[in-house]
Formats: structure tokens, C-alpha cells, sequence
């Protein structure tokens, strides 16, 4: 197999990631716009190097032929949301979504590896297109929390260092470590309510001080420079006073005076 062939195998793969890695991005955005908790905290993918597919290969005795159907993670997305609560979130989104198709799950969330790793795995079928028409190809999804991200990440870390060798006190060490992170998501859980709740408050605020500043900027443009003045003095007062009713309230009203403006201003347009 030549150089050439690889990129050219991989390229569909490259293409996969990216989109992948967009759509995921993009559920949290629609979320946030939504002023909706996201279960998505950050996204990343990668295309498996050749040396990986080729180590993978050798050491499970896949022929060239099945490459693309035996080795499962040639496109990889990690998500890292979190709490646990999240990864099930996610896996439900992915499961109705019409553009990617379920092949199977690992969850090492309910059984843990021995190593102590845990994550949540989705293999997928995704479909990109190609030059030469549709190509269905295999993704891997690990979803797992940020502290289980943690884990595996020092974890996968020390086994290129010690070369899977890991020595048995280390070891040891990282299995305490492991039982830790299942205490410090299960802490983490069970404050998620307060948690999420804080969250959305402050995205709501920041989605209400965007489009008030909107609003004024807006005004700014129509109406009297004293009467905007105001208005940004009064929004000033409101934020100052921490209040998300008030905020609430202003927004609404601000609203309606924005109607007016334009409702004047069709009225007004000669064309119409
Ligand atoms: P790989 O050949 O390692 O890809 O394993 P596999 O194809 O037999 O599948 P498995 O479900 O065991 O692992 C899939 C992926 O999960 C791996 O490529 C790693 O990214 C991750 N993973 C699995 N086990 C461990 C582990 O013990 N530690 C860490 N850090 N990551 C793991
Ligand atoms: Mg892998």
C-alpha cells in the first residue's frame, strides 16, 4: 500500500471528523441561544494516525481488506460534558438523530474497565460525501465527564511512557485515583440542580444584556440622544442591581419601544 492510497482512504475520515466535531459544537450553541443547560461541554476529534491503524492491525490480526470494517476509530470525537446525567443526554440525542446510525455501544461507565478507565462509547455509522458519491463510514464517540477526561487522560499518558508496562504500584495508585473520580462525579451529581440552575441564570442574563445592548444600539440610531441616554442609564441602574426580574422586565419593555420605532418607521417609509 502506498503513501498516496492512506491519504486518500483518510481524506473521507478527515471529512467525517469535521463535520462531526461542527454538529456537536453546534447542539451546544443551539442550546445556549435556547437559554438551555448544554450537556455538551467542549468537543474534539482526530483521525487516527497511520501508525496507529497499522499498530491496531498488527496487534488484532486485521487483513488490509477490513480495515474500514474491523477498525472501528479510524474518525474519533471525544465529548466531554459535565455530569454523568449529561452522557446519557447525549447518547439519547445521538440515537434520534437521522444523520448518524447506531453500530454499538461500550459503557465503561457501568462497566468500568479493569484498568479503572470509564467512558461512555457510541460506534457510528455517518455518511459523507465524496467525489465519487456517498460514503458511509465508522466514527467512534467517547462521551465521559470532565473528571473521567481527566483520568484516562494522565492515565493514557503513563502508558506511553512505561510502554503499557505500567508498574504495579502505579497502578495501584491509579485505581485509587479511579474510585476518587467515581466520588467526585457522584458529589458532583448530586448538586447538579443547584448547579445547572446557577448556570442558566447567568446565560440568561447574557443573552438579555446582549440583546438589550441590541436594542439600545438600535434606538441610538432612530431616536433622540437624550432619550437614549436615558434608557442606557436606566439599564445601567437594573444591572447594577443584580436583579434578572428587573433585567427581565426591561428587557420587555425595551421591546415594545423598539416596536414602536419600527412600526413608526413603516408608516413613515414613502415606498411602502
Ligand atoms: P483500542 O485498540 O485501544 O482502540 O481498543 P479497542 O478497539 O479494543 O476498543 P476499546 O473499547 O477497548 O477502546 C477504545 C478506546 O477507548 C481506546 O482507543 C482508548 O482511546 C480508550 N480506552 C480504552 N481503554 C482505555 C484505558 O484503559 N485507558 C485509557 N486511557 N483509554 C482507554
Ligand atoms: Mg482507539
Amino acid at each position: 500500500m502506498e503513501i498516496q492510497l492512506w491519504r486518500e482512504r483518510l481524506l473521507p475520515y478527515e471529512l467525517a471528523v469535521h463535520e462531526l466535531v461542527e454538529k456537536f459544537n453546534h447542539l451546544a450553541r443551539e442550546h445556549r441561544e435556547r437559554n438551555l443547560y448544554s450537556p455538551i461541554e467542549q468537543v474534539t476529534g482526530r483521525v487516527k494516525s497511520v501508525t496507529s491503524i497499522l499498530e491496531k492491525m498488527q496487534r488484532k490480526g486485521i487483513p488490509f481488506e477490513e480495515m474500514e470494517e474491523q477498525v472501528e476509530d479510524i474518525a474519533g470525537i471525544r465529548i466531554i460534558c459535565q455530569f454523568v446525567e449529561d452522557i446519557w443526554r447525549v447518547a439519547d440525542i445521538v440515537a434520534h438523530r437521522s444523520d448518524m446510525e447506531i453500530k454499538c455501544e461500550k459503557d465503561y461507565i457501568r462497566n468500568m474497565k479493569e484498568s479503572g478507565y470509564r467512558s461512555y462509547h457510541l460506534v457510528i455509522y455517518y455518511t459523507v460525501e465524496t467525489l465519487n458519491g456517498p460514503k458511509k463510514i465508522q466514527a467512534e464517540l467517547q462521551i465521559r465527564t470532565m473528571a473521567m477526561n481527566f483520568w484516562a487522560t494522565i492515565e493514557h499518558s503513563l502508558q506511553y511512557k512505561y510502554k503499557t508496562n505500567i508498574p504495579p504500584h502505579v497502578r495501584e495508585r491509579l485505581s485509587k485515583a479511579a474510585e476518587a473520580i467515581i466520588a467526585l462525579d457522584n458529589e458532583m451529581s448530586s448538586v447538579r440542580g443547584e448547579i445547572m440552575n446557577a448556570q442558566n441564570s447567568s446565560l440568561l442574563q447574557r443573552n438579555l444584556v446582549m440583546d438589550i445592548l441590541g436594542n439600545i444600539e438600535n434606538l441610538y440610531r432612530k431616536s433622540s440622544k437624550r432619550e437614549v441616554e436615558k434608557i442606557q442609564d436606566e439599564f445601567y441602574r437594573i444591572y447594577a442591581s443584580n436583579d434578572l426580574m428587573k433585567l427581565k422586565r426591561f428587557h420587555q419593555q425595551l421591546d415594545v419601544i423598539a416596536e414602536g420605532y419600527r412600526a413608526q418607521a413603516v408608516t413613515c417609509d414613502p415606498e411602502m
